[in-house]
């Protein structure tokens, strides 16, 4: 039976992975994947994180199952990490938090909601948006459809194209949006901008999928969660997917979790008795680790040291940002490449032709991928003119 398989190509970033490791040029630069690189090159555990895990490692006195909504310290904290202290939709129950295995997992868990709810419910993801999205979201049978949303000429969001599309959608709708730090472009809405889609969502009944995945990394804990607190101070209904491997530097322990955030308090525990049935098929509980660890972080005196360590990986990305684009600038005259310093988080389009891309790579030894998404913390202080230097050559 299983001598037919088709076999697949492998994702792309693997292959540009496994050809960054075989280069041996020491120059070599490695835009590609997404993590977070501090200046030595490294992804390291943060701190506090370090600090509760020891903790937690000292006081846990069992390994026997949590439960399908996972740990329940952990889903509170989040949910007012996220949603703010003392939000109108916590205080009024009518939201609940669930668990899941990263961020990935909440996205799914979310997609197997809105199928359960509305089968027919198309879901429209932004051009371009972060390539899992698609598997994640559609995998469950939902249709999937995009809008217009970022403008290559000025490296901001299309914001009258986006608008103008989500404003032909027909009622229970639902729109993937992400809250801050768009990946793959680096472009977000300004609060303005959000205020305008929020009436539009009120008027046109949709339902908001809100896909956040960098707070902190952008521009702070707060500014960078402003979309999900806006939307559900305002809105009867939305969806929450959040994750905790950049912020927390957790990636391979798989923290996340899905806020549910329905129109009244009956109809929020029936949302979460569905979550619970889905989770339960999906992969029964999720792992427990990763979230005892932020519980901890979240939950104790280790909160402070959790923030400062996040506040110096989002000033180093800043900086870099900067640097990158004075660097370009001074290097390429005839190009502007000054949208790096308005983007957000930890990733931007540098907005150049596959071809310019592959010479990059094959040249110059600076890896990134085909769409020319550069991970900007994959930069260093030290490497940045060689960077510099390096696009201008194979700009030509
Ligand atoms: C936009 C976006 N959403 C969600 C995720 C989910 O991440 P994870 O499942 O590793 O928590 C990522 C990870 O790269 C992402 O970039």
């Amino acid at each position: 039976m299983l001598e037919h398989l088709d076999r697949l190509a492998p994702d792309p970033i693997l292959g540009l992975m496994a050809a960054f490791r075989a280069d041996t040029d020491p120059r070599k630069v490695d835009l590609g994947v997404g993590v977070y690189r501090d200046e030595g090159g490294e992804t390291p555990v943060m701190q506090a994180v370090r600090e509760a895990e020891r903790e937690v490692l000292e006081r846990q006195t069992t390994k026997t199952y949590v439960a399908p909504a996972g740990n329940a310290g952990f889903n509170e904290a989040i949910g007012r990490l996220v949603l703010g202290e003392g939000h109108s939709a916590l205080s009024g129950g009518r939201v609940r938090v669930v668990q899941a295995p990263g961020g990935c997992g909440a996205l799914r868990l979310g997609a197997e909601l809105i199928r359960v709810a509305a089968p027919e419910a198309v879901v429209y993801v932004s051009t371009p948006t972060w390539a899992n999205h698609v598997p994640l979201l559609s995998g469950c049978g939902l249709a999937l459809k995009r809008y217009p949303y970022f403008d290559a000429a000025t490296g901001a969001v299309a914001f009258d194209a986006m608008m103008g599309a989500l404003d032909t959608l027909p009622a229970r709708s639902v729109v993937l949006l992400h809250a801050s730090c768009h990946n793959p472009t680096g472009a977000d809405l300004a609060e303005g901008q959000w205020r305008e889609v929020l009436s539009l969502i009120q008027r046109r009944a949709l339902l908001p999928f809100i896909d956040i995945a960098y707070q902190g990394l952008g521009a702070g804990l707060d500014e960078d969660a402003f979309a999900p607190r806006l939307l559900c101070a305002q809105l009867p209904e939305a969806l929450v997917a959040v994750s905790c491997s950049k912020n927390f530097g957790l990636y391979r322990e798989r923290v996340g979790a899905l806020i549910s955030l329905s129109q009244t308090q009956t109809a929020a525990d029936a949302a979460l008795s569905q979550l619970v049935r889905i989770a339960r098929g999906l992969y029964s509980m999720p792992p427990d680790h990763g979230a005892a660890i932020v519980a901890r972080v979240l939950g104790s005196g280790l909160r402070d040291l959790w923030e400062r360590e996040l506040s110096a990986m989002r000033g180093r990305i800043l900086e870099l940002r900067a640097e990158a684009a004075r660097a370009l600038a001074a290097a390429c005259p005839r190009r502007d490449f000054s949208h790096i310093v308005r983007q957000k988080g930890m990733f931007s389009y540098l907005g150049i032709d596959q071809d310019v891309v592959r010479r990059l790579r094959d040249s110059h030894h600076v890896y990134m991928t085909d769409d020319s998404r550069i991970n900007i913390a994959g930069l260093r202080h030290e490497n940045i003119p060689h960077f510099a230097e390096a696009v201008a050559r194979a700009i030509g």
